[in-house]
């Protein structure tokens, strides 16, 4: 298939070329370079063996931009990454978040339906389940309450992307709820490159490692958890990656609307994974227990059997080649691309 990739330069989607370069299929991408750098193109182009990998510098707010690259191109499916997501940010930034996030993805469907490309994988997030009502959460879990304007964006872009597809049927929408991705690619040449101070907990064990800062916070130490501390599900960036290309079937069958979840299944506390990182890299990472910071949840991990079952999807790595991987990454780049 020719998918556009939008957002292909950021963490998540710059993953995602690679595997969908190994599946086959060819691919353009836009992003506007906001919280990104080309040089992971450059370096994507380098790992799959071609000259350059297609590349627009447009906002997916930019109708008029979007219109050429679909006029030059026609796609099967678009694999829309581009969003902002820093989740403190859009507290201080609603408008931002909103404008960039929910008008941007309502002007590229706009420009989609136009050219006759109504097909579209969307990268949901776990966070649409506010705190989840059960654990582990399935698709049918109900989506809850967001703590954040970030959270809301996703969550009303589900609600969007649905209701377009009930009213044109031949739309094809794949709601895809990721849940916490870190890792990244076994080779070290591309990974998470977040801008000033981590908001995330591995880039900032990494950073830790690395020696840009002196001690981790774990936020709270008193959650109603094994240890006290909050616990996520955790997956490889590779393994959430082969999960778009796995999702794609779902678009090739007409499959409507489909909602999954990509997560391993397996819930890890801070604690468990600052030892995971310490014994995948026999690095040391100091910490120091901290108040919880607000908006976060205990616990929250997935029953990813419907992604098992209906595209034959599932995470092939555990914690510690996470670990070993965002380690890998970081040393080799310690200050990003
Ligand atoms: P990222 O910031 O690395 O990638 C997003 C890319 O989109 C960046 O390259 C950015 O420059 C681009 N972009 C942002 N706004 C744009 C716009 N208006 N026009 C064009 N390009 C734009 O983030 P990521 O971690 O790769 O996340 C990818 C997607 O997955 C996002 O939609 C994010 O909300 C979602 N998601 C991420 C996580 C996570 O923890 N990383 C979890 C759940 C969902
Ligand atoms: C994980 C755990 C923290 C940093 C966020 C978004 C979510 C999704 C994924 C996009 C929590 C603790 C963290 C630190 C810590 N993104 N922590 N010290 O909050 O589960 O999810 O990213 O969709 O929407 O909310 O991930 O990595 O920030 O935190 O103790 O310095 O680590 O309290 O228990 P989170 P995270």
């Amino acid at each position: 298939m020719k998918i556009l990739v939008t957002g292909g330069a950021g963490f998540i989607g710059s993953h995602t070329i690679i595997e969908l370069y190994k599946a086959g299929h060819s691919v353009v991408v836009i992003d506007n370079l906001s919280n990104s750098s080309k040089v992971s193109l450059e370096r994507v182009a380098e790992l799959v063996n071609v000259d350059a990998v297609p590349f627009y510098q447009v906002d997916i707010r930019d109708r008029a931009g979007l219109d050429k690259v679909f006029t030059e191109h026609c796609f099967d499916a678009v694999i829309h990454f581009a969003g902002l997501k820093a989740v403190g940010e859009s507290v201080s930034k609603p408008w931002e978040y909103y404008d960039n996030n929910i008008t941007g993805t309502l002007t590229l469907l706009d420009v989609m339906r136009q050219h006759g490309c109504k097909n579209i994988i969307f990268s949901s997030s776990a966070t649409v389940y506010g705190d989840p009502v059960t654990i582990p959460i399935t698709e049918e879990c109900p989506k809850g309450s967001c703590t954040n304007p970030y959270g809301w964006t996703k969550s009303m872009l589900e609600q969007i992307l649905s209701d377009i597809q009930k009213a044109d049927p031949e739309w094809n929408v794949v709601l895809l709820r990721y849940f916490n991705p870190i890792g990244a690619h076994p080779s070290g040449r591309i990974g998470e490159n977040p801008n000033g101070i981590p908001n995330n907990l591995m880039p900032y064990i990494t950073q830790v490692a690395v020696g840009k800062r002196p001690e981790l916070g774990v936020f709270g130490n008193d959650y109603d958890t094994p240890d006290g501390t909050g616990v996520r599900d955790y997956i490889h960036v590779v393994d959430l990656a082969n999960g778009h290309v796995k999702a794609l079937a779902d678009i090739e069958r007409h499959n409507g609307l489909s909602i999954y979840n990509l997560g391993t299944g397996h819930g890890y506390s801070v604690l468990d994974v600052v030892k995971a990182f310490e014994k995948a890299t026999g690095m040391k990472v100091p910490y120091r227990i901290q108040p919880r910071r607000p908006g976060d949840i205990a616990t929250c991990y997935s029953d990813p059997a419907k992604a098992a079952r209906q595209l034959g999807w599932s995470a092939q790595y555990d914690i510690e080649d996470m670990c070993r991987d965002s380690w890998n990454w970081q040393k080799q780049n310690p200050n990003g691309f």
